[in-house]
């Protein structure tokens, strides 16, 4: 059988729909229909990169339809507050994709980044901490930012952090949700969700994975796309750059040279942060991080440490950390005394591990940094 992305949008409508009228029973069932199109179309799916959002599609699906069977047996409403404001249409309420809690990761959490960090301020604080000196400077609020580096770098991280350093409204979009919870209703959707955020006093819009959302029109296949691409390019035209609002626009992506062109242009992302490994100093950060509360032996050589880190990047020392804290673990599981982590458990791990970044990689994003493309 081959499933098309219409019979895809069809059940996954109906399942939504059954899902705000809390018929659970009918909405599981087209909810899993749903999901089991959406693993087919993976499987079908021209490169890693789509097929790991259909998965990831298909995985948000199974867990609304797990929720229909809770749901059903405690007789409460859906926890995803969207269904009790959707609108007539039927679309999703902005509300879904705003985040209001506080996240508690902040700028001091994250090692390095010390440039992103502080184009942030620039953009969305120190106007707001000295509002004289920027009338004087004619500094402008808001704007466009876009993180482009290797992957395990902190850049999603990033977007946490900083809408627990802003006190503003935070709107997150990731590619995947687009997909999901949006599909059909795209373009309304992101008209809404540009709208709700220009009519705050202060705002964050944060597209995780933006390539995936705003490639390059000719390598793009699917028709949701086809339309998106333009509409959130119009939408960033819109940005008002000279009133009292201010919106900032942080995108991420591992891949800045399948940006659509037309993203790059001046006025859109008019800052661009090349987020690179960490260095020496961010490497001992993140070292104290993610060793943090643990216990440590003694003979535990952070500078030492540190020099072999080089070229692995935050995700890859928080996984070494966390491989090594599993030894001593898994011993005291089996009986024995617990000890601190030792120097040994932590070399051990780190022989056994390449760099996730391969050199090669490298040299792409400086030819990005180098020439926008
Ligand atoms: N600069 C950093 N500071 C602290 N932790 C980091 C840093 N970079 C990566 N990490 C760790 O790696 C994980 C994955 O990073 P992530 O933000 O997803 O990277 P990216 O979005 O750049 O691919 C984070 O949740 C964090 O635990
Ligand atoms: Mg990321």
């Amino acid at each position: 059988m081959t499933v098309s992305f219409a019979t895809f949008e069809r059940l996954k409508s109906k399942g939504v729909a059954s899902y705000k009228k809390g018929d659970y029973l009918a909405a599981k069932t087209y909810l899993v229909e749903a999901a089991e199109c959406m693993v087919e179309l993976a499987e079908s799916a021209k490169t890693p990169e789509a097929r790991r959002q259909h998965e990831e599609i298909a995985s948000e699906l199974i867990d609304l339809a797990k929720d229909c069977d809770q749901l059903k047996k405690s007789g409460k409403r859906p926890r995803v507050r969207v269904h009790e404001k959707a609108d007539e249409n039927g679309g999703a309420d902005v509300s879904d994709w705003i985040v209001r809690d506080k996240p508690d990761i902040g700028f001091d959490d994250i090692a390095g980044l010390d440039d992103v960090k502080e184009e942030i301020r620039l953009k969305m604080i120190y106007p707001f901490t000295h509002p004289e000196l920027a009338r004087r400077y004619g500094i402008n609020v808001g704007g466009g930012i876009l993180l482009y580096g290797p992957p395990g770098t902190g850049k999603t991280m990033m977007a946490k952090a900083i809408a627990k350093e802003i006190d503003a409204p935070f709107f997150v979009i990731s590619p995947a949700q687009v997909m999901s919870k949006w599909v059909g209703e795209a373009e309304q959707n992101i008209r809404k969700l540009f709208e709700a955020a220009k009519a705050e006093p202060q705002a964050v819009i944060f597209i995780d994975e933006i390539e995936a959302l705003v490639p390059r029109r000719k390598s793009d296949s699917s028709t949701v796309m086809a339309r998106v691409v333009p509409q959130i390019l119009q939408e960033l035209e819109g940005f008002d750059r000279k009133g009292n609002r201010a919106l900032l626009l942080v995108g991420a992506t591992n891949k800045p040279w399948m940006l659509d062109e037309a993203i790059l242009r001046p006025g859109r992302f008019d800052a661009r942060v090349h987020i690179e490994l960490p260095d020496a100093p961010a490497r001992f950060k993140l070292l104290e991080i993610h060793l943090g509360d643990r216990p440590v032996a003694d003979d535990v050589d952070f500078g030492a440490l540190c020099d072999r880190l080089e070229g692995y990047s935050g995700a890859d020392i928080r996984n070494i950390v966390q491989q090594a804290a599993a030894i001593p673990f898994m011993e005291g599981v089996a009986g024995r005394e617990p000890r601190q982590i030792s120097m040994k458990d932590l070399t051990s791990v780190l022989e056994a591990t390449r760099p996730s970044v391969r050199t090669a990689d490298l040299a792409r994003y400086e030819k990005f940094e180098e020439t926008g493309k």
